[in-house]
């Protein structure tokens, strides 16, 4: 796509950062169109992921400090494999050179020695300078950013490298806000960073970019979610099974839950999804839903299906880019952290009636189990207390076998104080399961301009085109004065001044001909041009043209009309094929 990273450059939509200091590859800067585009993306997402679910919004610190990394898992597993040439030093992603040079699909899924095996059987060169990486090492690189919280090195923080941890890490908090009632849902917006190994295609592999997540918080035993408001929407889903032959499931919502291809929590949020990608102009000619194969899911994940882009260029190869993934995460991150942290992450649930239930428990005779096992003896007197509670049946002989560390150890029955008694249980304690759907807004930006990207034929010659829906362009509309002359300017900049008080983003432009400036519009994917002429002035009342983006057509409307007709054409209640 180096027409569209030529055009977001020039246009001002997205560029390398820092480029007078040389930049540094995987950091851009949104420009003034492109910022603009971000932030209508952004704001479509929270409309529908946040307010129209009716869940939380919170805005949390993008530096964490060590201890959550350790117990979310990403300080050990979140890697990448990386191999370094051994001629230019530069670093690579090995799999993706895999994926390169063979037919294989996801090789991050592969282990680092059987990718270390596969550079070399494939003699592949580095992109670099060319020279052979056979036999160079592969390894598992980190891709989180340390950094010292506070002067010295008293404490190590990472930068987050997803949103969702600082949703996870404020769960106590959280869940007294939505008063312990499950199922509930906390979304954010906000800058996550990853170290990536070799980042490219402009906004596709950053290493700072932009995600909104939804973490939303369920208890398992409960009936699953009423898909009935998303049910007829049409999804294109690529199960993993399928993916050998390459075969795509065309389906609805409701019958994908129905027939039991996708779990119910995750398909209603790829109806929410959908709805949400269709208004901000993704192609679903150019779109599907691919669930992960078993090896390729992130450490927390028990399934996920990615929301998957074409972004090539007319006439090219399919270039299939992830912009989302719908995870289902299990029980992992609140198990985690209410092991590591302080605090307790889990919901009391309360019975409509308060139950009797039968309850095994131990209280073992320290006196008998410190000179008999030393050290192992409170282990083992723990694990006597799991066992009681998951095998009651093991207390029944007279003596009882527990492992601890691989090794066993047998105890009398009668120096367990086994006891089994009913109780009354108010509620139960639940560690809710998570379903989260993590959007990329930077690759669902470039996604939105490489499917509105388009060049064709009009009057005034060649022209590139953006066709981008009403609800994301950056302007709404442009207004122009044919000349800045005989009240023409004076009469286009109170016109654009009304527009922008009735909530529009206004281009005013009077530089050049008219030819060019509604060239540069059609660049930016502006969808409607207003232009005050000679006509206009003379008219009683006022007129202006109305030029529609895509199909060049021109109407001439009233002025006063000018605001409810742009609400209607915006709103879809009116065509410009009506006026
Ligand atoms: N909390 C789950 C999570 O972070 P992920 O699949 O690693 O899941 C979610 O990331 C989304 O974030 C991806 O689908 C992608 O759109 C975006 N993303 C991830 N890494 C990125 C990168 N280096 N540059 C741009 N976007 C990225």
């Amino acid at each position: 796509m180096t027409d569209l990273v030529e055009l977001a450059k020039r246009r001002g939509f997205f560029f390398q950062s820092s480029e007078a200091y040389g930049g540094v590859s995987g950091f851009y800067t949104y420009g003034p169109q492109g910022a603009s585009l971000k932030e209508h993306v952004e704001e479509t997402w929270r409309e529908r992921f946040a307010v129209a679910e009716g869940h939380m919004q919170i805005d949390a610190p993008t530096v964490m400090p060590e201890p959550v990394f350790e117990a979310s898992g990403h300080l050990d597993g979140f890697d990448d494999m990386l191999v370094e040439c051994a001629s230019c030093n530069e670093s690579h992603r090995a799999d993706h050179l895999i994926e390169g040079a063979t037919d294989i699909e996801e090789a991050e899924s592969l282990p680092t020695d059987e990718v270390a095996a596969l550079l070399d059987a494939h003699d592949i060169d580095c992109p670099t300078c060319g020279a052979p990486l056979a036999g160079q090492p592969v390894d598992e690189f980190n891709l989180m950013f340390e950094t010292n919280i506070g002067p010295g090195t008293s404490q190590t923080g990472y930068l987050r490298p997803e949103t969702a941890q600082g949703i996870f890490v404020e769960f106590p908090r959280l869940k007294e806000y939505a008063r312990g009632q499950l199922p509930f849902g906390v979304t954010q917006v906000g800058k996550s960073y990853r170290n990536e190994i070799s980042p490219r295609n402009a906004l596709v592999r950053t290493r700072e970019f932009t995600q909104a997540e939804l973490e939303l918080f369920v208890d398992p035993d409960d009936e699953g979610p009423d898909v009935s408001a998303v049910a007829d929407v049409e999804v294109t889903l690529y199960p993993a099974e399928n993916q050998p032959d390459g075969d795509y499931v065309e389906t609805t919502v409701g019958d994908a839950v129905t027939e039991g291809i996708v779990d119910p929590w995750v398909a209603y949020y790829l109806g929410v999804a959908t709805e949400w990608y269709e208004t901000i102009g993704v192609d679903f000619e150019r779109f599907r839903y691919r669930q992960h194969q078993p090896g390729e899911r992130a450490h927390y994940a028990s399934d996920c299906w990615d929301a998957e882009a074409d972004v090539s260029a007319a006439g090219e190869e399919p270039d299939w880019i992830e912009i989302a993934g719908y995870a289902y995460r299990g029980d992992y991150d609140l198990t985690k952290h209410d092991e590591h942290a302080d605090d307790t992450f889990t919901v009391f649930k309360q019975y409509d009636e308060p139950k009797t239930v039968e309850r095994a428990s131990v209280d073992p005779d320290m006196s008998y189990l410190g000179p008999e096992f030393g050290g192992a003896a409170a282990d083992v007197a723990d694990a006597l207390a799991t066992l009681a509670e998951r095998d009651r049946a093991a207390f029944e002989d007279e003596e009882v076998t527990v492992t601890v560390d691989g090794e066993e150890y047998t105890v009398p029955t009668e120096k367990t104080g086994f006891e089994f008694a009913e109780e009354t249980e108010a509620g139960r304690h639940v560690t809710p399961h998570v379903v989260e759907p993590s959007i990329g807004i930077d690759r669902t930006v470039y996604t939105v301009l490489a499917h509105a990207y388009d060049e064709d034929e009009v009057d005034e010659g060649e022209r590139t085109v953006l066709r981008l829906d009403t609800s994301v362009a950056p302007t709404g509309v442009a207004v122009f004065p044919l000349m800045d002359k005989d009240g023409m300017g004076e009469r286009a900049r109170d016109i654009a001044a009304d527009l922008r008080a009735a909530g529009y983003d206004v281009t005013y432009d009077d530089s050049g001909n008219i030819g060019r400036r509604y060239r540069r519009q059609d660049e930016i994917g502006t969808p409607f041009c207003v232009t005050v002429d000679y006509e206009s002035v003379e008219d009683d009342p006022e007129t202006v043209t109305l030029r529609e983006r895509d199909s060049t057509e021109q109407v001439r409307v009233a002025s006063d009309d000018l605001e409810s007709i742009l609400a209607d054409l915006r709103a879809g209640e009116t065509t410009f094929d009506d006026l």
